[in-house]
C-alpha cells in the first residue's frame, strides 16, 4: 500500500484510509488498535448488532454497520479506502464468507492492498503439509459443523479461492492456533505447514492482527498466502531466518 501521505489541496497531508471488515470481532477489535496506532483513518464494518463493541474507539473510527457480505455495504465502506483488512469467517451456511471477499474485490479501488485472514487448512497450491491432527479436525468437526448450520469451511475455502483467482493486490494471511496475551512481536511465516519454523502452531491473537495490519504496507507479501507462527515459540526460535517463505 502507498503509505506516502497524501496533500488534500489545502496544504495540510491527509492519512492513508483503511476499512476493516469485521472490525467487532476479537481480531478486528486488535487490528483496529493497530491502525490507530500507526496513524490510519479507519473505517469499520461490522453486523448492526454488534456496533456496541466498538464502543472503545468512538470519535476515533467511522462505523458502517451492516452485514459483511451486503455489497452495497461494502461498496460504501471501501469507497476511497487505501487498503482493506477483512477477517473471513466460516460462520453460518449462507456462503458468509465467500460473499464478504467478493464483495471486497469487486469494490475496493484499483491498487487497493487487500488483506484477508484465515486459517492454516486454507492452502494455495496443495503443498501444505498437514497434522493428523488438523486434518481429523477438518475432516470430522468440518461437516458437524456444517450440519448444525454452524459454520462452514467450504465457504472459506471459496472465498480464499476467489481471492487467489482475482487480479487485486491480495495477501491472505493464514493463522495458526490463537492465543490471548501480550504481543510478542510480529509473528514469522513460511509458504508451507510443515516447515519446522510453524511447528508449535501457535500465535497470539494480537499479533496475528499486528501482522494483518503489517502486511498493508509490506510488498513482499503481495500475491502470498503466509501461514504464520508466534515469534516467541519453541519453532520459530528453533529456526531462526527460516521464515518469510523459507521451505
Ligand atoms: N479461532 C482460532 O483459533 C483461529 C485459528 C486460526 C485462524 N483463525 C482465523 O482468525 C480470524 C478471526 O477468528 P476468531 O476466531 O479470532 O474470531 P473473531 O476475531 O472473534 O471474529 C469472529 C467474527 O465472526 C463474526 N460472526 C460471528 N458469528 C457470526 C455469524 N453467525 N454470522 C456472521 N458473522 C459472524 C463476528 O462478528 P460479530 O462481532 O458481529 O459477532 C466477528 O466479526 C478468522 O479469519 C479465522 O479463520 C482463527
Amino acid at each position: 500500500m502507498e503509505t506516502a501521505q497524501v496533500g488534500n489541496g489545502a496544504g495540510q497531508p491527509t492519512k492513508p484510509k483503511i476499512c476493516i471488515v469485521g472490525a467487532s470481532g476479537k481480531l478486528g477489535r486488535y487490528m483496529v488498535r493497530h491502525a490507530l496506532d500507526r496513524d490510519y483513518e479507519v473505517v469499520g464494518v461490522c453486523r448492526e448488532g454488534s456496533v456496541g463493541k466498538l464502543d472503545a474507539f468512538k470519535g476515533r473510527i467511522t462505523v458502517i454497520p451492516g452485514a459483511t457480505n451486503d455489497r452495497d455495504v461494502i461498496g460504501r465502506a471501501v469507497a476511497g479506502c487505501d487498503g482493506v483488512l477483512t477477517v473471513l469467517v466460516p460462520r453460518g451456511v449462507n456462503h458468509y464468507s465467500a460473499g464478504t471477499a467478493q464483495a471486497v474485490l469487486d469494490h475496493a479501488r484499483p491498487g487497493a492492498r487487500l488483506v484477508f485472514s484465515c486459517g492454516w487448512h486454507i492452502t494455495q497450491d496443495g503443498r501444505d503439509v498437514y497434522s493428523w491432527k488438523l486434518r481429523a479436525l477438518v475432516k470430522v468437526a468440518g461437516p458437524l459443523a456444517k450440519l448444525a448450520r454452524f459454520a462452514d469451511l467450504d465457504d472459506q475455502v471459496d472465498a480464499c479461492r476467489r481471492v487467489f483467482d482475482s487480479d487485486t493486490r491480495w495477501t491472505v494471511v493464514r493463522g495458526s492456533d490463537l492465543e490471548e496475551g501480550d504481543s510478542q512481536g510480529l509473528p514469522v511465516w513460511s509458504r508451507h505447514v510443515g516447515d519446522p519454523i510453524l511447528e508449535s502452531n501457535r500465535t497470539r491473537r494480537v499479533d496475528f492482527a499486528l501482522f494483518m495490519v503489517d502486511a498493508l504496507s509490506d510488498d513482499e507479501l503481495v500475491h502470498e498466502a503466509p501461514a504464520i507462527v508466534g515469534r516467541q515459540t519453541p519453532s520459530a526460535l528453533a529456526h531462526p531466518g527460516a521464515g518469510r517463505g523459507g521451505s
